[in-house]
């Protein structure tokens, strides 16, 4: 994505959307969000969220960038002159580092277990000897620290040599196996015994396990899980062709990353139940529980290494889609050149990143309303940052923006059919994302 020269194929556009989307939202933090607010119910929510925010918030984000073809802040100055809407890229800007700081962490987390498997040492162990594994590596600082480096590194190196393009390319195989894998692993967990709870767990909506806290958790991760809310998107958008289909590839980046997020529950719940381990376990959930499917599977160790890899693979199209929200902002808005701007971007993310590496060791007292610096980026990322982004994002073309602009890009210049999706387009926009998310942080602060 270094210049603005598009995407040669509509293939590579979407791959690269769905790159950005499909990560560790999908296959770390939504099982463990659906574990700690009682599974089926939050699903549902979640899915709602999707359909009546989530999609309608990617589609925005595309009209905004192929309309302009800029990024965000040259964007809103264009569709807005003379207004100060463009102010809004800052918030977009601090979300993206936000994200990258604790998501660099978990990468980091990824690679020791990648690490793990190729060593041979996710087998043979008790859950329980799982869980102390997890605690080892999160209490060790220079282990925590060094991985996230070691990512943050690789990150950037990839960045700085333009060979995104590449890594995008091999995601372009990467992903459909992954996706084949976490097939093979969710027949796999529905095999074992008390698969039959983990599935009415995950599916049955218990409504009264579901707090309002917990709604807005949903939000949260639909948001983040989707890249919606900090511009992301309206970066891809922006290299999107004069023909594409934006309804069409809004609506398949919302489905593809749904599906993935779903099919990880599948794989997981089974199990977690089946080993007895406590669903509301949090960000620790997978790593307890992975090692013990890959052990009962025949060639567990190459399942658990081509795992591993994949996610990696996964991760890094996140993350380079994140780290690409400053450094276009940098280079088109403050004439830096490219490297400079990686350079700036990588230590800002190192200073964060280290922080949270930290948090579950040496800073492990530093806590603001009961949460570790992890935790709080984490939760600030998604519950604040993201969901207010997409609120900006919802009214905006829902309320502010040029009706015929919008008109123009769902229908390709009127070469399509608009009608339908439109009107469900500004409803939502409209009415139902920022309703749905002020009354819920209205809620939440105590004013409702
Ligand atoms: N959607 C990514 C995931 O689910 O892992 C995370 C992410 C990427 C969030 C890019 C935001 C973003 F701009």
């Amino acid at each position: 994505m270094a210049q603005r020269v598009g995407f040669a194929t509509r293939v590579g556009a979407i791959a690269a959307a769905v790159g950005s989307a499909v990560g560790l939202g999908n296959i770390w933090r939504f099982p463990f969000e659906a574990g700690m607010n009682g599974g089926g119910a939050f699903i549902l929510v979640y899915i709602c969220c999707i359909l009546v925010m989530g999609i309608p918030v990617i589609l925005s984000e595309f009209i905004i960038g192929r309309s302009t073809h800029s990024n965000m802040k040259a964007a809103l100055r264009r569709l807005s002159p003379g207004k100060k809407y463009y102010l809004f890229t800052y918030i977009c800007i601090v979300g993206s580092f936000i994200v990258i700081g604790f998501y660099s962490v978990v990468c980091g987390w990824i690679i020791e277990y990648l690490y793990q498997a190729a060593m041979g040492q996710l087998s043979n162990h008790t859950p329980q000897e799982y869980n102390e594994m997890f605690s080892s590596l999160v209490a060790n600082p220079w282990r925590c620290v060094g991985w996230t480096v070691l990512f943050l590194a690789l990150n950037f190196l990839v960045m700085s040599r333009g060979i995104e393009k590449g890594i995008e390319r091999v995601s372009r195989i990467m992903m459909p196996l992954l996706f084949v894998i976490l097939i093979i692993f969710c027949i796999n967990s529905l095999l074992m015994p008390g698969a039959g709870k983990g599935l009415k767990f995950l599916f049955y909506p218990d409504f009264s396990q579901l707090t309002l806290r917990g709604v807005l958790d949903a939000f949260g991760q639909a948001f983040l899980s989707l890249s919606i809310g900090i511009s992301c998107l309206v970066t891809y958008g922006s290299y999107f062709k004069d023909d594409a289909l934006l309804t069409r590839d809004a609506v398949t980046v919302g489905a593809l990353d749904t599906l993935v997020a779903i099919l990880s529950g599948v794989m997981i719940f089974p199990a977690v139940f089946s080993f007895g381990v406590e669903p509301t376990a949090g960000p620790r959930l997978i790593f307890e529980v992975l090692p013990g499917i890959f052990q009962q599977m025949t060639g567990g160790y190459l399942w658990a290494l081509l795992f591993f890899l994949l996610v990696f693979f996964a991760s890094l199209t996140s993350t380079i889609s994140l780290s690409e929200i400053p450094i276009t902002f940098m280079i088109e808005e403050h004439k830096m050149s490219r490297p400079r701007a990686i350079v700036w971007t990588a230590l800002l993310t190192l200073v964060l990143s280290t922080l949270a590496a930290l948090s579950f060791n040496v800073l492990e007292d530093v806590k603001l309303w009961g949460k570790n610096i992890f935790d709080m980026m984490d939760y600030a990322a998604s519950n604040i940052f993201m969901l207010l982004g997409g609120l900006f994002t919802a009214v905006y073309v829902g309320w502010i923006m040029d009706r015929k602009i919008i008109h123009d890009q769902l229908t390709n210049g009127g070469r399509l059919k608009g009608g339908i999706v439109e009107t469900y387009l500004i409803f939502c926009l409209r009415y139902v994302a920022p309703v749905s998310i002020i009354f819920i942080f209205l809620y939440l602060t105590g004013i409702i």
